[in-house]
């Protein structure tokens, strides 16, 4: 009856993408539920990226729809849906080299900051830095900092919006294991001070398995399975598409 209590964040039916002949989305339903950990996993190729496209708004569907708290968001802007919460990064980060770590952060947030004023925009950039550990580094070059740190500055640009959604592509590769764990805690931190809901599409099984509250498994662009950690990983389709395999990316 309460549909403040059942409306998902966001969901998606039968969200469909065709590049030409090749069907890299098809017919996915799902949902992001309030202040959870949502993984979205898959073999390369499973349409992972896709999916975060078109939720993103980057990408328009062939066919399907998209809502964001009900409200229907299908064939919306990035900007537009960007302004009802959902902030995403990209798969290769998109840092500003040449600049130090507070301007790519006062850059990188503007377009979604536009109409808060210039002393509060620079609250969020301490405010971002700090929640990711940046703060020693504010003054460095981006492009000087190790590859770890290069990931935290765009997940901090994203944080910087203050997202409802905050929707991460493969953040974790190419971390060592002390990176791993580290950023492991921000998105653990975000969650819990923030209340705001992760989409992490990842490949470190191992980094999914610890830290979703639930999976869905892609697999030739459908859904082949969704449910809790444990669920998944005694999924026998998943374990023989995906999880048994050894998988590069
Ligand atoms: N812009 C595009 N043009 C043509 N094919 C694409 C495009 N983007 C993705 N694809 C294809 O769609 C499928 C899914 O890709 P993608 O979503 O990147 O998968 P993943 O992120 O799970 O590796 C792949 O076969 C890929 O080649
Ligand atoms: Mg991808």
């Amino acid at each position: 009856m309460n549909r403040q209590v059942t409306t998902p964040l966001l969901n998606t039916e039968g969200l469909t993408r065709r590049y030409g002949g090749l069907v890299a989305v098809s017919n996915l339903s799902f949902e992001i539920r309030a202040n959870e950990i949502l993984g979205l996993i898959g073999p390369n190729g499973a349409g992972k990226s896709t999916t975060f496209n078109l939720i993103s708004g980057f990408v328009k569907p062939s066919a399907g729809r998209l809502f964001i708290d009900g409200h229907d968001m299908t064939n919306k802007s990035s900007i537009q849906i960007s302004r009802k919460g959902l902030v995403r990064t990209f798969q290769h980060g998109s840092l500003m080299r040449s600049m130090n770590v507070h301007d790519n952060l006062l850059i990188g947030a503007m377009g979604a900051l536009k109409g808060v004023q210039r002393h509060a925009r620079e609250a969020r950039v301490q405010e971002a830095a700090n929640m990711l550990g940046l703060r020693p580094y504010l003054h460095e070059t981006a492009g000087n900092l190790p590859h770890g740190l290069q990931r935290l500055v765009s997940i901090a640009i994203a944080f910087a919006v203050h997202p409802r959604i905050l929707c991460l592509d493969e953040p974790l590769t190419g971390l060592n294991q002390t990176e791993v764990v580290a950023t492991l805690e921000v998105f653990r931190r975000i969650r819990a001070q923030h209340g705001c809901a992760i989409l992490l599409v990842e490949h470190n099984m191992k980094a999914v398995m610890q830290i979703c509250d639930r999976i869905v498994v892609l697999h030739h662009g459908q859904m082949l399975a969704t449910g809790t950690p444990s669920e998944i990983r005694q999924n026998t389709q998943v374990v023989s598409a995906y999880l048994g395999t050894r998988h590069e990316h």
